[in-house]
């Protein structure tokens, strides 16, 4: 087994202060990578500010050898996006591997759904995927080497009830990494999804307290280091992590039915009549971008 091994590589990790992303910097640290500590330090659902988060871990990193900084800047800005991989620039030269992890919570049920949580959401988890990701996928282009990780969250993928600003920001996260896969092939940028369950702050209430102390980050890391690393081939795939369950997850798509030839318009009977074989996902596909998916309607054009 080829042994996985970050020196010489620079990793940022948002929301590296506290939760996942301080388990995965401090492993990619123990690994010979040196770190952006990014954290705004604020509250469980995105109030205030301090930078002792993102402090207290770079010294942990120090005492134990390994070489961070801090950075305290806001994912939800773009100049805080640009500062935090201008520090990475300005400590180490350069950017090798980005794990999008910052994160909040703002519950409620949809017909609750105030503008401000949606924005909020929105603003930390998808705007902020865009407000980092986009200056460092830049600064990798140009090295022609990149690891990119989306956290996203089964609220997304499968629902989850109160949800809706969390679950739509985290969807969007996996669509830009189904861009960001096709956009970084030739440039050895490589972009991938993690599905974590994990015990935080963000669960410490949803979980019942005996599982809750099992789900250690420390399972969802050594999926992170794998995913960031130079031994890791694949781009834009999702994978859940829990416990020591790993798993891939995708968007697939049935055989459905033809109905046409491409020029009659079936009735709506039709659509009714045929619904079982439309809805069914026996033997699914799945299609590596959007052209490819076209290739199934395309003996109708
Ligand atoms: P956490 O609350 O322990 O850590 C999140 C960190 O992000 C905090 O230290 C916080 O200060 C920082 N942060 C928040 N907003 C920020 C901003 N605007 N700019 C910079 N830093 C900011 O939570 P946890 O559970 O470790 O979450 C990490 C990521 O994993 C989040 O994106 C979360 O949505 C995701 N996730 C977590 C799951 C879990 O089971 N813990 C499940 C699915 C997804």
């Amino acid at each position: 087994m080829s042994k996985i091994d970050f020196t010489g590589r620079v990793a940022i990790v948002t929301g590296a202060g506290a939760g996942l992303g301080k388990c995965h910097a401090l492993e990619f640290a123990k690994r010979g990578a040196k770190v952006v500590i990014n954290d705004l330090g604020g509250t469980r659902n995105g109030v205030g500010s301090d930078n002792a988060a993102a402090n207290k871990v770079v010294e942990e990193i120090r005492v134990l050898g390994g070489e961070a900084v801090p950075n305290y800047d806001n994912v939800a800005t773009v100049e805080g996006g640009r500062n935090i991989v201008q520090t990475a620039v300005d400590a180490f030269g350069k950017v090798d591997i980005l794990v999008n992890n910052a994160g909040i919570l703002r519950d409620s049920a949809f017909h609750k759904m105030e503008e401000e949580n949606w924005d909020a959401i929105v603003g930390v988890h998808l705007r902020g995927a865009y407000c980092v990701t986009r200056p460092a996928f830049i600064n990798m282009r140009e090295n022609g080497y990149g690891r990119i990780i989306m956290t996203t969250s089964g609220a997304g993928l499968f629902g989850n009830f109160g949800q809706s600003n969390y679950a739509s920001a985290k969807m969007g996260v996996t669509g830009l990494a189904n861009v960001l896969k096709l956009e970084g092939a030739k440039y050895n940028i490589k972009t991938n999804v993690i599905i974590p369950v994990a015990a935080s702050r963000l669960t410490e209430d949803v979980l019942p307290p005996d599982l809750f102390a099992k789900l250690k980050p420390d399972f969802i890391t050594s999926l992170v280091l794998y995913l960031c690393s130079e031994q890791c081939k694949d781009s834009g795939v999702m994978i859940n992590a829990a416990l020591g369950y790993y798993s891939r997850s995708a968007i697939m798509t049935g055989p459905g039915a033809i109905l046409s030839d491409g020029e009659r318009i079936p009735a709506p009977e039709e659509i009714m009549e045929n619904w079982d074989k439309i809805v069914s996902l026996e033997s699914p596909k799945y299609f590596d971008q959007v052209m490819t998916m076209f290739g199934e309607f395309g003996s109708l054009l």
